[in-house]
């Protein structure tokens, strides 16, 4: 976790490590080194076994992040375009299939790739400041790290085919009442109830939590029946761990657990 990286700040609290996206003169816009920086950051952690939970934010106080970077692609020719969203993608997968939660804590414009990063991580805290949207319509394109696919999970089919064709914007009570954002806090406040969300997961069994993250994220992948049956036997291999064990033996003792994530 000591390592440096050009676009972004990693830090490590507990075992709780908060990534900011850095580049405030862009509005924190994702460019190729972003991609780059953030794969190597989210492959460090998920080698990392001190490091339970993520929180992932941008810098400064006006902008998650304002999109993919306007400036590089506006020379893209189709070529650049499919490799620069194919790393967008993998990226973003990093963050949604790996195996550690990531919380965003959306402190600004979270617009286009913003959106769309937000999207990729487990769950959203939104400040009060907040923007989301996907306005790549506006600039002749579709989004490409997942926006057309995510949100439609996220909120359903029809707000987000509104979202996606208008090009609109929807504040933080928006996000909240549309299923986007999980909770919306004061802007002093976002970071903090960010970082004890993810100590409080952090300090579960990590086998447990990473098993129950892939279940859930089953639930929009696979029918039903396939979600279930890998549901029973998941329940059934972490009943053989010591975390189990401990967790029940904890709770018949009435004091609290000590896990030790296997
Ligand atoms: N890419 C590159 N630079 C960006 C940027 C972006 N997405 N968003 C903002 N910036 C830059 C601006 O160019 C500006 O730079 P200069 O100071 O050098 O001129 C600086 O950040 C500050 O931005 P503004 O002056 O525009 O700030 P504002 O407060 O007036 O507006 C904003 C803020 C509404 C977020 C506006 O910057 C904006 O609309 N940004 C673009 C949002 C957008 O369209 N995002 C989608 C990108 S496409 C995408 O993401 C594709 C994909 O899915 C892969």
């Amino acid at each position: 976790m000591s390592q440096e990286y050009e676009t972004l700040i990693v830090e490590q609290e507990g075992s709780v490590a908060v990534i900011q996206i850095n580049r405030p003169k862009a509005l924190n816009a994702i460019n190729t080194q972003v991609l780059i920086d953030l794969e190597a950051a989210m492959r460090a952690i998920h080698a990392d076994s001190s490091v339970k939970a993520v929180v992932l934010t941008g810098a400064g106080e006006k902008s998650f992040v304002a999109g993919a970077d306007i400036a590089e692609m506006s020379d893209f020719t189709p070529l650049d375009g499919v490799d620069f969203g194919n790393r967008g993608q993998r990226v973003f997968g990093l963050i949604a299939n790996g195996p550690k939660p990531v919380i965003a804590a959306v402190n600004g414009f979270a617009l286009g790739g913003g959106t769309e990063l937000a999207l990729a991580c487990d769950f959203i805290y939104a400040s009060e400041k907040a923007i989301f949207g996907l306005p790549e319509i506006t600039l002749g394109i579709n989004p490409g790290f997942g926006g057309t696919q995510r949100l439609p999970r996220a909120v359903g089919q029809k707000m987000a085919m509104e979202l996606v064709l208008t090009g609109d914007k929807v504040d933080a009570a928006e996000a909240l009442r549309i299923g986007l954002a999980n909770k919306v806090c004061p802007p002093e406040e976002l970071l903090a109830a960010a970082k004890k969300t993810a100590a409080k997961i952090a300090s579960y069994g990590a086998r447990a939590v990473t098993f129950a993250k892939e279940n859930v994220n089953h639930s929009t992948e696979w029918e039903l029946e396939r979600g279930l049956a890998v549901e029973v036997r998941v329940f059934g291999v972490l009943c053989s761990t010591h975390d189990k064990a401990e967790g029940m033996k904890a709770f018949l003792e009435k004091r609290k657990p000590e896990f030790k994530d296997y």
